[in-house]
């Protein structure tokens, strides 16, 4: 039977999921999944068991998140910074995220598991990649922008969360998805990750409800601001074409126009051409990282 889909809500939990769908839903979640050291400590228990709940929490948020109709989730397993654990703590992690990931991901489409993972380390990655893509003359330096870097990172294929929680009381985010959480509602709980229950999920639902609108408008206005920039770098670049043409003042509308037409094809066409090399490398990382044999 599946680990996820085993069991369904209490009469209880389905009416309240209901009246919370009425509102406006997160289509993408994302999870600081924290505190299982100080519930084991507070149970009594080895550490290790404290991780092993942690990870049987994730199966039981997803079946939550299922229930709710969030479509993605995406989780904080293990940071970088975490392999200054001890030996054994960090070898007991690696034997939890081997067994229970598996299983979790066999049954999953929706959840993105980051692991191994800090923010900045994934930000600079991604400028790298773009300095590359100008060096190997796939992209012009003013290609570079916020909205290629958006397509540089790992999360590419996925919306920004609309709702991050972190669970134990801290007031962080411990470098996770520093870029990509901008505009989402930030909501921080003090129960602990192994402990954590359908309503604390809920209400963290209802704080992101709370402020849905204001979240929109920061979003949209965001987006209204990132286009008017790209305008501003085309209107730029098409200037300086005519300058060099020696025609800035000759040139009527109807020409400016096709230029700035011609221009934004051209950007298009580079960025997708940059795109597709950027897959093949990485491909190559992988397959060289770990070859598929033969
Ligand atoms: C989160 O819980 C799990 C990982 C970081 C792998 P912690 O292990 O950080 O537990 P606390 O925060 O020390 O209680
Ligand atoms: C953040 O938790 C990383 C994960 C939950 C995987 P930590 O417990 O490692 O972070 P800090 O050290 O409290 O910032
Ligand atoms: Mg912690």
């Amino acid at each position: 039977m599946s680990w996820i889909r085993e069991g369904e809500l209490t009469i209880i939990e389905r009416f309240c999921a209901n009246i919370i769908k009425a509102g406006p839903m997160p289509k993408h979640v994302a999870f600081i999944m924290d505190g299982n050291r100080r519930y084991a400590q507070k149970c009594h228990v080895e550490r290790q068991q404290g991780h092993s709940q942690g990870f049987d929490k994730l199966a039981q948020t997803l079946r939550w998140c299922l229930n709710l109709g969030i479509r993605e989730v995406t989780v904080y397993a293990f940071s970088i910074e975490n392999f200054k654990r001890s030996k054994e703590e960090v070898d007991g992690l690696m034997d939890l995220a081997r067994q229970k990931f598996s299983r979790l991901l066999e049954e999953q489409c929706f959840l993105n598991v980051c692991f191994a993972y800090t923010s900045r380390h994934e930000i600079s990655n991604a400028v790298r990649e773009m300095a590359w893509g100008v060096e190997q003359g796939l992209l012009e330096p003013s290609d570079v922008s916020e909205s290629l870097l958006d397509k540089c990172l790992y999360t590419n294929n996925s919306p920004d969360p609309d709702l991050l929680i972190r669970t134990s009381g801290e007031v962080r985010l411990s470098d996770f998805l520093l870029w990509q959480t901008s505009h989402s509602c930030l909501v921080f709980q003090s129960v602990l990750w192994p402990e954590y229950s359908f309503w604390n999920l809920c209400e963290a639902i209802l704080q992101f409800q709370m402020n849905y609108s204001a979240l929109q408008k920061a979003r949209d206005s965001y987006l209204e601001e990132r286009r008017r920039q790209q305008l501003e770098r085309d209107q730029a670049y098409v200037n300086k074409k005519l300058q060099q043409e020696g025609s800035v003042s000759r040139a009527d509308s109807r020409r400016r126009r096709s230029l700035l037409q011609k221009c934004t094809a051209l950007r298009e066409e580079r960025i997708q051409g940059f795109l597709q090399a950027l897959e093949h490398k990485r491909a190559d990382f992988l397959e060289r990282l770990c070859p598929v044999s033969a």
